[in-house]
Order: C-alpha cells, then structure tokens, then sequence
C-alpha cells in the first residue's frame, strides 16, 4: 500500500501514448480498469479520465512489479513507471487511441485499494439507476458519464468566450432571494435572524436581470442555478441551469441572431452543425398544424382541418362539434389503409388517454373502403373526408372532433406516437425552430386568467388595449426555441412601463396592493428610466442531453436527484436536528402517513 514517501508525479496521461514514442520513460497514475493475468506475464488496463493504457508486468524487468501486480484488484489506484514499447502488429488494440503501445513497467505502488464495488464500471452493467444515483460517485467514473460532462463544460465555455466576445458582462444575481413568479412552487429558506420570515431560492434571474438593464448594463448574462419545485420528469430537475442573459433596446429580432450565433457555437463545441437563421413559426400556426407549441417538425404528418367537409357528411357529432364552435380534424397516415384492427384499437385508447372522447378512423384498403363510423357517414362521407386530406387508397385517415386546441393536441400525441412507432423521424440533423407571439395569458380550470410565460412579459403594442376587454386574445413578445420538439429556451420582450406592468397585474387578479408588496421594488425601478428590455433563458442540462443523446437530464448532471427529489447519495433532503429547528423558530407539524 501507499507507504512509500514517493509523490507519484504521472508524466503522461493514460490516454495519449503513440507509437513513435518508444523508448519514453513515462509515470502513469490512474485506476485499474481491467486486470489480466497469464501466469508470466500480467496486463493491466490503467483508467483515467482521458483513457486507457495497457501497462505490463514481466517478472524478468521488475520482480517487485510483478509481485505487486498479483494483489491488484479492480479499481485499485495505482501508480506506474515504466517505458513505452511499441506492441507486435497482431498485438494492436484498434479500438484503444493508445492501442499501438504499451508500458512495461519497472516500478509500481499501489496508492489506494478499493472495496469490492455495487456494480461493475461496464456501461451494460445491469444496476439500475437507483444503485446507480446511491454511488453517483463511482458511476461517475464511467467513459461515457465523463464524456458527458466534459461536452457540458465545452458548452458553457463556448457560451461564456461567445458573450463576452458579443460585450456581455457575466453578472452574479442572489440566491436567497424574494419569490420569482416563473409560475412553480418555490423552495423556501428559513432566515434564523429575522424569525418566521423566508427567502426563496429563484425560479430564475428574471427580476435582477430587468433591474441590471434599469441599472445600464445593457448586455447580461449568467450561468444561472434555478430552482423550481415542480412535478419532475426525464426532461425536469428541482435545480436545473439557465443560460440567461437580458439586454436593453432589442427587437425579438435581435434576440433570435444573437442567439441563433450562440447555439451554433455552442453546437460546434459538441460536434454538431447548426443552419442559421432557424425557422419561425407563430404560436397559432403550432397548435394547428402540429398540435403542440414545440412541434416535433423532424417529421411531416401534420393535422388538417376538415371541419366544413365533415359538416356536408351529415354525421351528427361532426355538425353538433362546428356549430358549437369547435373543429373536426384529420391526420392522413400514408400506407396505414392496410393496416389490422389491433393497432388503430391501441390509437383510439391513445387518443382517449389524452381526453378525447373517441377517434374516427377510416381505412382505405385496396378491396373495401372500412370505418369506425362507416353507417353514419356513408361510404361518400368517408371518400369525401379522405379526399379532403389527401388520402390514396392504401392510406388511413384519424379524425377527431371537439374545441380547436384540445383537438389539435389529441391529434398531436397522436402525431408523435406514430412518428416514433413508424420510425420516420429524421434523426440526420438537428432541428432548431423559434414559435412566437404566444398568447399573453391563458384561462385556467378556475376561470382565472395566468401569464402563459411570466407576469413581465410586454404584449404586442398593437393588443395592449384589449387589456381590459378580451386579455386571452392579447398575443405576446414572446418566444421560445424548440430543438427536435422539445423546448431549449423561452424568452420574451419585457414590459418596461410602470403602468401597463399594473395593468397586466390587475389582469391576473393581482390587486395594486399585493402588487405593491411583492413586486414594489420593480414598479417603482420601471418608473425610474428604464429602457426598453428583453431576453431569454436556455436550459442548459436540456440542451446537453440531447447533444450528447442522452435519455435524461439526470444524465447530464453531475449529482441529480430522483423524480421525487431525492439526492439518493446524500441522502437530501433530510429532518434537521431539534436544535436546528429551535433556532429557526420552526416546529415541523405532520399529518399521519397516510394523509401525506
Ligand atoms: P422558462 O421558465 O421558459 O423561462 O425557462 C427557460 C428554460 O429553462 C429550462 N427549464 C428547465 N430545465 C430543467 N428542469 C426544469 N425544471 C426546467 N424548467 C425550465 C427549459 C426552459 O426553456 N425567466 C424566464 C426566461 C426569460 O424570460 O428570459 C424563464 O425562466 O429549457
């Protein structure tokens, strides 16, 4: 063990030895990755974050070496000196950048043993991901894990080196701050010297980064921890990172360049290709055409409206729908007209998971035309319908009837299911795409009006007057970017006027006074020279997985935590000690288990 005074000083990494250096006398430190021993001779496969290394132990060059190399076990630390030698061709290890060498070592020491481990470092080890979370620490000793974050901080240099380049300033914004409404729960931070009182940790910057663009510092931005305490998923994590940045006198315009220029530095860093200028596409034209405001636009298969043809059908649930005001509408699935029952069964329980009260199908096989409806609407109807869409013999056509969005998003679950199950998603390149110009506010179940982005978003000019009279048909400065169909970013143009930031809260039923309590400081900063401002947020964790292909953010962060926010190493959160709580002037007061 380790009890010699030698400090292994390594030399070299194990991942850049080439042929040409023979003869080198090299110190390597690092894990034993693999151990193989054949009697004579025994091969180690020495570990560290930039590869592998095949160091051997010859009795004839180092009998100590070779003694030593017998006790070593998995993952041991070990130090290793030696000289390079170039390995017989049939000896080569292609697959290793390291491959055409090898190390024969004449002195060795281990530095450090290691317990028998939960699960081996192989990325087909079959431990689940608890375990995995439980020893997030060894786990994070696998190739790929480090792979991963070091794509993650590739990302984030390239982000820092491209602002500053652009004159952004990195400005720090608290933690223990005063709530954010980003529309979460928050977490909350007891404050032991003003007793019963709480900060909150941020949903965001959102606040400090508009009273940096009052202060005059035009271009912001900061590598930003949020936290929000909201339902999680693979796509969601209580504490997530923002690219966030602010700046003062833009059009949603200037936003889009500046950030279209980020993303593709920020792409090349990790190997990928972005075309500038992305796509836009307003909000409305989302909902309709894809069924979803981050629309998945990898693949065609896009909704159609058929509400007036399916009117001149006669069937009663489709004229009832549109003289209620509501849609009836299609996708055409090309090639679907032959397909069994089972599968579009599986597609109307699909569309009924997501609320739809059922889901019309008309297949049309090369012998008989057939429909779940086929008496109500005629053959006619249904060759009516079909051509309405488009739709060839051999093809199938859904239908689902009811209010525009919530139709279009039975639809577009729909859409997505079969661009998976059919395989026709276009994997080859990237998607980027901005929707804008969302709807201000949206109706809740309680009849009360929310912000669909955040409270501090500017309507479009033209619709501020409708503030009073008809707020949902307000559309917004405000924009989100979509990558592959799912949302990298949301930003908006800010409201920089005292008066109308009041008028939007009475809007959302905030009165003046609860307006004054929460948010006095930026009413009185609006009213104090505040310029025109706006920006954006970009998830980073979200935007590293899907660069490096990663199923979920949890991948993507060193030290996550569960869907139900648990730090399974640490064991976060925890109860805090009697005296902890006396000091806060807390009492923890819980429902019997079961009520919780
Ligand atoms: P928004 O709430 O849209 O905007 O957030 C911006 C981006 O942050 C990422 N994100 C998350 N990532 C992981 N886990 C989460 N729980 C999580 N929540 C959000 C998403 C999202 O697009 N203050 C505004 C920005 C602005 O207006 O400038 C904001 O936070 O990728």
């Amino acid at each position: 063990m380790n009890d010699s005074r030698r400090v292994w000083q390594r030399n070299s990494t194990c991942g850049e030895l080439k042929a040409g250096e023979e003869g080198r006398k090299v110190v390597l430190t690092g894990w034993v990755h693999r151990r193989r021993d054949h009697g004579h001779l025994i091969f180690i496969d020495l570990r560290d974050r930039y590869g592998i290394t095949q160091v051997v132990f010859n009795p004839e060059i180092s009998r100590e070496a070779h003694a030593l190399a017998h006790q070593v076990r998995s993952e041991y630390v070990l130090g290793a000196e030696g000289k390079v030698v170039r390995r017989a061709p049939e000896n080569v290890n292609a697959s290793l950048a390291t491959g055409e060498i090898e190390v024969m070592v004449e002195r060795a020491e281990v530095l450090n043993d290691c317990q028998p481990l939960p699960f081996t470092l192989e990325d087909q080890d079959p431990a689940g991901e608890e375990l995995r979370l439980k020893y997030r620490f060894l786990d994070l000793r696998r190739p790929r894990l480090q792979e991963v974050l070091a794509t993650r901080h590739r990302v984030v240099l390239a982000t820092r080196q491209y602002l500053d380049a652009q004159g952004f300033l990195e400005i720090e914004t608290p933690m223990l701050t005063r709530s954010t409404p980003e529309g979460s729960r928050e977490y909350l931070v007891p404050s032991r010297v003003n007793p019963g009182h709480f900060y909150s940790l941020p949903q965001s910057p959102q606040i400090f980064k508009q009273l940096l663009m009052i202060s005059g510092f035009d271009k912001y931005f900061q590598i930003a921890r949020c936290f929000r305490d909201e339902d999680l998923r693979s796509d969601r994590q209580p504490e997530f990172t923002q690219i966030d940045l602010e700046m003062s006198f833009p059009e949603p315009s200037t936003v889009f360049s500046l950030i279209e220029g980020l993303i593709q530095v920020v792409f090349g860093a990790a190997g990928w290709q972005a075309v500038a200028p992305f796509p836009r596409m307003d909000y409305r034209e989302a909902m309709d055409r894809f069924g979803s405001d981050k629309p998945d636009t990898r693949f065609a298969l896009e909704i159609q409206d058929v509400s007036q043809r399916a009117v001149t059908t006669g069937f009663r649930v489709f004229s009832e729908t549109v003289s209620a005001g509501g849609v009836v509408r299609a996708l055409r699935v090309e090639g679907g007209g032959s397909w069994a029952r089972k599968p579009i069964d599986d597609l109307v329980v699909l569309a009924q998971g997501y609320g739809s009260k059922g889901l019309v199908w008309i297949r049309l096989g090369a012998e008989a035309i057939t429909s779940s409806n086929l008496k109500a609407l005629g053959e006619d109807g249904c060759r009516s319908l079909a051509e309405a869409v488009g739709a060839r013999t051999g093809d199938l056509v859904l239908l689902a009837a009811g209010e525009r969005d919530r139709t279009s998003q039975i639809l577009g679950a729909i859409r997505m299911h079969l661009g998976r199950s059919l395989k026709i998603i276009d994997e080859s390149r990237p998607h980027l795409l901005w929707v804008h110009n969302f709807p201000l506010f949206e109706k809740g179940e309680d009849g009360r009006l929310a912000a669909c982005h955040h409270p501090f978003t500017s309507p479009r000019p033209e619709d501020v007057d409708f503030l009073e009279a008809d707020p949902v048909r307000i559309r917004a400065l405000a924009y989100d970017l979509v990558l592959n169909g799912e949302e990298i970013g949301g930003g908006s143009i800010r409201i920089h006027r005292g008066d109308i930031q009041e008028r939007v809260f009475r809007a959302l039923g905030i009165s003046p006074s609860e307006a004054e309590q929460r948010f006095g400081f930026l009413l009185q900063a609006l009213r104090m020279g505040a310029p025109p401002h706006g920006g954006i947020a970009l998830g980073v964790d979200r935007i590293v997985a899907i660069l490096t292909g990663s199923p979920s953010i949890r991948d993507v962060i060193a030290f996550p935590k569960t869907n139900s926010a648990v730090d399974l190493m640490s064991g976060a959160p925890s109860l805090p000690d009697e005296k902890q709580l006396k000091d806060l002037h807390i009492r923890v007061n819980l429902p019997p288990p079961e009520k919780l």
